[in-house]
């Protein structure tokens, strides 16, 4: 008989292609066998009844980055981690934030040691441009793209992030040469400094301004320029957080001229509006989060993007802030004005439960969609596919198993972040991941963390092919 250091029995497996009744046979941390009634004299789950699916990859997350003076982010790698692991994921994919003036190889040594021998999944890093000094992007984002840094993200707004068209240009040049991916997010930021200083003029200070002062069209602009610069300099391109239809029919559009286009949305746009900024006093910074949820109408149509394939992620874009803390949320309600409050809401451990809740169990997407969206994309699109992202021979044996009848409410109580709120509170869902393998290793069982942080690895990313010309 054959041993396997585990095996999963009786599952419905599904990949982003195909449903299938099957036992899975792992060993040495990779999916060495598929079949039928394999038999294995070694540990065995049962997953009669449930279904098993590649681990999560949320390639859209903020751990342990900087925000600003007094302000610190809740997670670390071990809380935002072990929330991540709670919610059926096995990789993620945090921000290396370059300082500017300096190398983005010494962001990279900083955010490594923050990281190593905490994390209960694995981890890839993305990197922030700050700074496209001439070293950065002459010399040090190639070299840092085959050592497995593989994507970049530029802002088109927030004061010390926003790099202006010739930068993101520049940038694009660079990724086409390396193969490196560009993420960017999509906001016109002298706009959103025209409106600012109207509604503070006007003395409309309150959270819910947040809403009102990036208003679609803001988003809209700026995703049309991000299109555009990346047509100009001929490289593919991620638009990522797309919160409305108006921005994704630039998305639409730009495929029609022939753009390779990544579209990504997250749950906030899917489950929030602006009216929930508006909450009792101060309590809108909750839901603070750039660009903003909209309104009923655009959640319709960003269920259509991710019915239709405009969108091929799903992220949580988890950013989490305390409120009841002058290091969060509350930080800005002393220096009187929305303005100040930390952009960013947490939901790595929803993400999943809310996709596969609203999306397949209400019969929106199938669940091939569902692995697509939450896991199999992301590793496509960012250099990890096929060791992450699928059930296939010689994969990572990084897998969640859905209970497809247990229904919860999300409370935050309930959840493992280091926030001190969930978005989501008190909103029901139907399936949860109850059992988590990394590598092999049964992190979660039944619901119960097995798991050691140092567990989870970081994971280096591939570049995509060079264009010869
Ligand atoms: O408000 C948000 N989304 N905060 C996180 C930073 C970002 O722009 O992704
Ligand atoms: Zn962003
Ligand atoms: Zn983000």
């Amino acid at each position: 008989m054959t041993t396997f250091d585990l095996m999963i029995r009786g599952g419905t497996i599904a990949t982003a292609s195909d449903v299938f009744q099957a036992d899975i046979g792992i060993r040495d941390g990779r999916i060495v066998q598929i079949g039928e009634r394999l038999a294995s004299d070694g540990p065995v789950i049962d997953a009669t009844g449930k279904y098993v699916l590649p681990g999560g990859i949320d390639s859209h997350v903020h751990i342990s980055q900087p925000s600003g003076d007094g302000i610190v982010m809740a997670d670390d790698f071990e809380s935002g981690t072990r929330s991540a692991i709670f919610g059926g994921n096995t990789t993620v994919m945090p921000f290396c934030l370059q300082e500017k003036g300096r190398p983005m190889r010494e962001a990279l040594n900083a955010y490594h040691a923050l990281a190593e021998g905490s994390c209960y999944t694995d981890v890839s890093f993305h990197l922030i441009v700050s700074d496209p000094t001439d070293t950065l992007l002459g010399q040090e984002l190639s070299a840092l793209a085959a050592d497995g840094y593989a994507s970049l993200k530029v802002f088109m707004t927030y004061e010390g992030l926003r790099l202006n068209d010739a930068e993101i240009l520049k940038t694009l040049d660079v990724a086409r040469s390396t193969g490196a991916t560009v993420m960017v997010h999509c906001e016109n930021e002298d706009a959103i400094r025209f409106l600012i200083a109207r509604h503070e003029a006007a003395g409309d200070v309150a959270p819910r301004a947040h809403a009102a002062t990036r208003p679609v069209a803001v988003e809209r602009e700026a995703t049309h320029r991000a299109l555009t610069l990346a047509e100009i300099a001929d490289v593919p391109i991620v638009i990522v957080h797309v919160s409305n239809g108006e921005a994704m029919e630039e998305i639409s559009r730009a495929r029609a001229r022939g753009l390779k286009v990544v579209g990504e949305t997250c749950p906030q746009y899917l489950m929030l509006t602006a009216d929930d900024l508006d909450g009792m006093d101060w309590e809108g910074a909750k839901f603070v989060c750039s660009p903003p949820p909209r309104d009923k109408a655009a959640q319709a149509d960003c269920w259509r993007g991710i019915e239709t394939g405009v969108f091929d992620l799903f992220s949580s874009d988890h950013c989490p802030f305390r409120y009841e803390d002058e290091r969060g949320k509350l930080n800005a309600k002393g220096r009187q004005s929305f303005r100040h409050i930390p952009n960013g809401i947490p939901g790595v451990e929803t993400r999943l439960p809310i996709l596969f809740s609203e999306g397949v169990m209400k019969g929106r997407i199938d669940l091939p969609r569902f692995v697509a969206l939450s896991a199999t994309n992301h590793a496509k699109t960012y250099g990890l596919y096929p060791q992450k992202g699928t059930i296939g021979i010689g994969a990572d044996a990084d897998l969640a198993i859905w209970d497809p009848s247990l229904t919860r409410r999300i409370r935050h109580a309930d959840l493992h972040d280091g926030a001190d709120y969930s978005p989501y509170e008190g909103i029901e869902v139907t399936g949860w991941p109850t059992t988590v393998i990394l590598g092999g290793h049964v992190m979660i069982r039944d619901g119960e963390l097995l798991g050691r942080k140092g567990q989870g690895r970081y994971r280096p990313a591939r570049t995509r092919p060079v264009p010869s010309t």
